[in-house]
């Protein structure tokens, strides 16, 4: 089933939503807009379409998070304290244990979303390219069972021209979502849909902005 992502002037660009079950890589370069996206998506699904998220942050703390949220006025003290959201702290390290926590905090809070900030912190750790394939795959495979939301993220290197650092998380994902700054034309940010599995999607580069409201994608 599709459910609506939250992202102002995203979901009529893939069939109405993301699909259950699936995993959503939001890739770009540095402040292109990830974090934000991702925590939109958290804060959204549980205002507007009343299901609860969790945020998985390995770069940034939880209060750096809030701080920068609270621009757009998203209140997440509070929805942490109905236990509709929850910011979860982790190291790299923790990529082991991840899968049977992210199963016990979904499974207690009744989530149906979640986001890992970012991935490429685990790549990073894990220098084996086939670890990190058994690993990622292993952990991508359990949220796909809960049948929740999910998001990815992962960085992009300047002078990279694929998708991600290690070029491997975009081909263990469902759907991935590119986001470049331009910095020159009049919007300054752009959008692309490259995949998303069994959706007719927009394949057209859509300029956004982030508003005081939030991220906002528009049509071409
Ligand atoms: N209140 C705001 N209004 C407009 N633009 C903002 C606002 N807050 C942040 N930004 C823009 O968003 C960028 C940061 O976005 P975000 O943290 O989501 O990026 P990111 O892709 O996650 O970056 P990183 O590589 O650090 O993880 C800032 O560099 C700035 O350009
Ligand atoms: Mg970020």
């Amino acid at each position: 089933m599709k459910v609506p992502t939250g992202i102002p002037g995203l979901d009529g660009l893939i069939e109405g939503g993301f699909e259950e079950g699936t995993i959503t890589l939001v890739t770009g370069g540095t402040g292109t807009g990830k974090s934000i996206f991702s925590t939109q998506f958290i804060y959204n699904g549980a205002v507007q379409y009343n299901q609860n998220g969790i945020y998985i942050t390995t770069e940034e703390t939880a209060k750096n998070i809030k701080k920068q949220t609270a621009k757009f006025r998203w209140d997440i003290d509070t929805l942490e304290s109905e236990g509709a959201m929850k910011i979860i702290e982790i190291e790299p390290f923790d990529i082991e244990t991840l899968s049977e926590k992210i199963m016990e905090i979904a499974g207690t809070m009744n989530a149906k979303r979640i986001v890992i900030d970012s991935v490429s912190m685990f790549e990073m750790y894990i220098h084996d390219p086939f670890k990190i394939r058994k690993t990622l795959f292993k952990m991508l495979q359990r949220i796909r069972e809960m049948n929740m939301l999910c998001i990815v993220t992962a960085e992009i290197p300047e002078e990279s021209k694929g998708l991600s650092r290690f070029g491997v998380i975009e081909f263990m994902v469902d759907s991935v979502i590119l986001l470049k700054y331009l910095g020159i034309a009049k919007y300054k940010r752009s959008l692309t849909i490259r995949k998303m599995r069994m959706t007719d999607h927009s394949s057209d580069i859509h300029p956004f902005e982030i508003t005081p409201a939030g991220i906002e994608v528009y049509s071409v």
